[in-house]
């Protein structure tokens, strides 16, 4: 099968390349997501990217994703740490998630440390700037790879 994965980028993402550069480094989100379809490609998936500052907008998009894609990847950015909305639509759908940050989320400010959404992820990649996106979707396609053997040798 050829796995549809969704990449979502939460707020202030779309300012990426001008926001706090020392932390999140200099590319765009644009220049993220070409990297993230190149190796999309490499992988032989495909990819759709989403990026809203919009709480319910991220849980609509998580919604409407059901029974339509086989992986999420997903930087919640702030809602990370605040959101039981967005956990509750990944826990609701049910599609394996792997959460991604750019800074290392546990060497920043305490608040920064929890994260509502890592419980319900198969995991969570931090600290790798832009290479968290694609370490993280090797994993995922990775994981769904394993998984899909495991139902076919049932
Ligand atoms: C972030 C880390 C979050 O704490 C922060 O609110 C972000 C970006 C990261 O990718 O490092 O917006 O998710």
């Amino acid at each position: 099968m050829q796995f549809k994965i969704l990449a979502i980028h939460g707020p202030n993402l779309n300012m990426l390349g001008i926001r706090e550069p020392d932390i999140y480094g200099s590319l765009s989100l644009d220049q993220i997501n070409q990297q993230l379809l190149a190796e999309a490609e490499n992988l032989g998936i495909v990819l759709d990217t989403f990026q809203s500052n919009h709480e319910g907008e991220l849980v609509d998009c998580i919604q409407q994703s059901f029974g339509k894609v086989q992986g999420i990847l997903i930087n919640p950015a702030a809602y990370t740490h605040t959101s039981v909305a967005l956990r509750d639509a990944i826990s609701a759908v049910g599609i394996p998630t792997v959460e991604v940050h750019l800074s290392n989320i546990h060497k920043r400010e305490a608040f920064r440390h929890h994260s509502y959404i890592a419980p319900i992820a198969i995991g969570q990649i931090c600290g790798f700037g832009k290479d968290s996106y694609l370490l993280g979707l090797r994993a995922l396609v990775t994981h769904l790879q394993a998984q899909e053997r495991m139902e076919y040798s049932k």
